[in-house]
């Protein structure tokens, strides 16, 4: 039997994520001890009460080197995960820090550098691994069932209700480096060892440039592996804003030398339409009279509890932390790799030019 460690948790950053991490941690065997701030002190105070967290904060630090705590989840929004994180190795505590890692390769290698002198232990949560049909895909890849894999194409869609929730916190949380993210994520999963040399892509503008924000309605990249498999990668997030996604739609095609993978993942399989109207977990007052169960991208709430790949991915993460048991999070380094190719795929979408992805580009990119 293992020996479960009872653990101390802060969670940083009390927004729509932050409540859900709060909510999983609270409720795990293991967390005896809860911790939330916020910079609006007023939501802090909120959730704490909602979770029955011992102490809130507008101050991340104090939740943070707080001698009860052992472990920080932080939950900001993207272009403020750098403090905290680099505060929590400095006080030698366990971080999950939400996708992606920075906006900026320059942060994301502070934080690579404050976790090597700190020895500590820090992940990051890419939780659409935990979603059952990408894990069992690469429980398939590991034992050798596609063979090598040649190619990859994927595609990821959801509607501009949820891109203007995204480019109003953060001009920088465009579809690629927010969302793509994701599947640059599973790439490096299923094909280890084997990183993107080169990309190419083109973006096309449309209504979110037209509303203002600076942004393509659509993306599509073509990325070589060292090698020299193929990978496609296409995202729009320009769909209706009432379209009945209320997350992503994806699909995700792994081509091996000895078979394929598909993965569907535009949730058709589950149709809710009712007169009543059907609340989006992720846009505040938006309802949709016809919806796609189960395409909130973290998880659903029912029974009074959370479930879905945010969920499974908290708990992995605290039960790793408990007994020491291997978790399938995204590493540190995963994560930064991962933002250099989404930088890349920005960057030779604004120049018209091919990108080679190299330690060199990736030092002079920062
Ligand atoms: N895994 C998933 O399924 C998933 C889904 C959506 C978003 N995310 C990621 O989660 C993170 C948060 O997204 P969200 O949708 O919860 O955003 P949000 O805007 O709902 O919440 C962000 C919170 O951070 C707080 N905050 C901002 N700067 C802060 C600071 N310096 N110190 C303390 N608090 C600060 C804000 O006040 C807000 O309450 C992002 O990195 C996002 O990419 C993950």
């Amino acid at each position: 039997m293992p020996q479960h460690r009872q653990i101390g948790v802060a969670v940083v950053g009390a927004g729509r994520i932050g409540a859900m991490r709060a909510h999983l941690a609270a409720a795990h065997p293991a967390v005896r001890f809860l911790a939330v701030s916020d910079a609006d002190p007023a939501r802090a105070r909120a959730l704490a009460d909602k979770t029955q967290a011992r102490v809130s904060s507008a101050d991340n630090l104090e939740v943070i080197s707080h001698p009860e705590v052992d472990a920080v989840i932080v939950s900001t929004s993207e272009h403020e995960h750098t403090a905290p994180v680099l505060q929590a190795l400095e006080c030698g505590k366990a971080v999950l820090v939400e996708k992606p890692i920075a906006l900026e390769l320059e942060d994301a290698s502070r934080i690579l550098a404050a976790l090597e002198a700190s020895r500590g232990n820090l992940r990051v949560g890419y939780s659409r691994r935990f979603k059952r049909r990408y894990l069992t895909a690469k429980e398939q890849v590991k034992l050798g069932r596609v063979g090598k894999i040649v190619g990859i194409s994927a595609r990821l869609y959801n509607t501009r209700a949820q891109v203007y929730q995204m480019l109003n916190r953060n001009p920088g949380a465009t579809p690629v480096v927010d969302s793509l993210t994701y599947y640059v994520d599973l790439l490096g999963w299923y094909a280890p060892d084997n990183p993107v040399v080169e990309v190419s892509a083109w973006g096309q503008a449309g209504t979110i440039r037209a509303r203002g924000y600076d942004c393509d309605d659509v993306t599509w990249a073509i990325l070589r592996l060292a090698d020299g498999a193929i990978v496609n990668l296409g995202v729009s997030f320009a769909f209706p804003d009432h379209y009945p996604s209320l997350g992503y739609s994806g699909r995700f095609e792994i081509l091996g030398t000895e078979g394929v993978l598909v993965i569907d993942d535009d949730h058709l399989d589950q149709l809710l339409c009712t007169e009543h109207g059907i609340p989006h977990i992720y846009v505040p007052d938006h309802t949709v009279n016809m919806a796609f169960l189960g395409s909130s991208a973290p998880g659903d709430w029912a029974e009074g509890d959370f479930w879905g790949p945010l969920a499974s991915e908290t708990r992995a993460w605290l039960d790793h932390l408990s007994t020491g048991r291997p978790c399938a999070l995204t590493t540190a380094a995963e994560a930064r790799n991962n933002l250099a190719v989404t930088l890349a795929i920005e960057h030779a979408v604004a120049s018209g030019k091919p990108v080679k992805l190299s330690p060199a580009w990736a030092s002079a990119a920062a």
